[in-house]
């Protein structure tokens, strides 16, 4: 089974896709991870990215679909996957749809999750996240057991470079998901759409109910 996971930023993919992850066993891709790991380790790849994650940017198609598709090709993403921010426009849609069509499979869900601006400001700013084992936190909404520490691996958390105000401002600007992206997928038949602002286990009990 493949399945995107489709949203603002801040909407909560990373959150449910990690919670899906465990309920299901489908691995879990998440290109602003892979951009965020390259960053870290100083790859010629992060330091590319860096320059378009920093001012609330997409990095451009031909770095993120290559990243993507070599991603795909390895034999633990043979049988399924669950997208976490990719694609983002429509060229990046019909580039992961061609990949999948040449292995006789397709994206069997989009899912959509709708949040509004105000909420995702409160989100992104209290977002915390563990450097061990990236699980995620909200210092209010869902908050680790001891401040600063993670619950699952007991690394210290830390604050995105792009959770700063005005970062945020640019990528609420522009990275939320276009209407011909969200079409691309209707017309497919496979978008579902899932009310984001409910709580953790509401949002994922919809989502598991719209993968079957
Ligand atoms: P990426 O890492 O994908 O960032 P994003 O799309 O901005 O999304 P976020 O990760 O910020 O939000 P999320 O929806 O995962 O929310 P989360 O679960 O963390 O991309 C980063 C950068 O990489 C981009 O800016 C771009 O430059 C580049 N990039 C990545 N992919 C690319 C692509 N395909 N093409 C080009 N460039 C690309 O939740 C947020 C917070 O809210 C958490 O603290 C969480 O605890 C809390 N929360 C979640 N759900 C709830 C809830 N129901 N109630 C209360 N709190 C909640
Ligand atoms: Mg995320
Ligand atoms: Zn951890």
């Amino acid at each position: 089974m493949f399945i995107v996971l489709l949203g603002p930023p801040g909407a909560g993919k990373g959150t449910q896709a990690q919670r899906i992850a465990t309920a299901t066993q489908l691995l879990h891709i998440s290109t602003g991870d892979m951009f965020r790991e390259n960053v870290k380790n100083e790859t010629e790849l992060g330091k590319l990215a860096r320059t378009f994650m920093d001012r609330g940017d997409l990095v451009p198609d031909e770095v993120t679909i290559k990243m993507l598709l070599e991603r795909i090709s390895r034999p633990d993403a043979a049988k399924g996957a669950m997208f976490d921010g990719f694609p983002r426009n429509v060229v990046q849609a019909r580039a992961l749809d061609e990949a999948l069509a040449a292995r006789g499979a397709k994206i069997d869900r989009a899912l959509l999750i709708n949040v509004p601006d105000s909420e995702l400001v409160a989100r992104l700013g209290g977002r915390w996240i563990c450097r061990g084992c990236g699980k995620l936190y909200h210092e209010r909404n869902d908050p680790p057991k001891a401040a600063g520490v993670c619950d699952a691996c007991s690394g210290e958390l830390y604050q995105r470079d792009d959770d700063r105000p005005e970062v945020v401002a640019s990528r609420l600007e522009k990275q939320k998901p276009p209407a011909d992206l969200i079409e691309h997928y209707r017309s497919a038949g496979s978008l579902r759409e899932i009310d984001g602002l409910r709580s953790l286990d509401a949002v994922t009990a919809s989502l598991l109910e719209a993968i079957g």
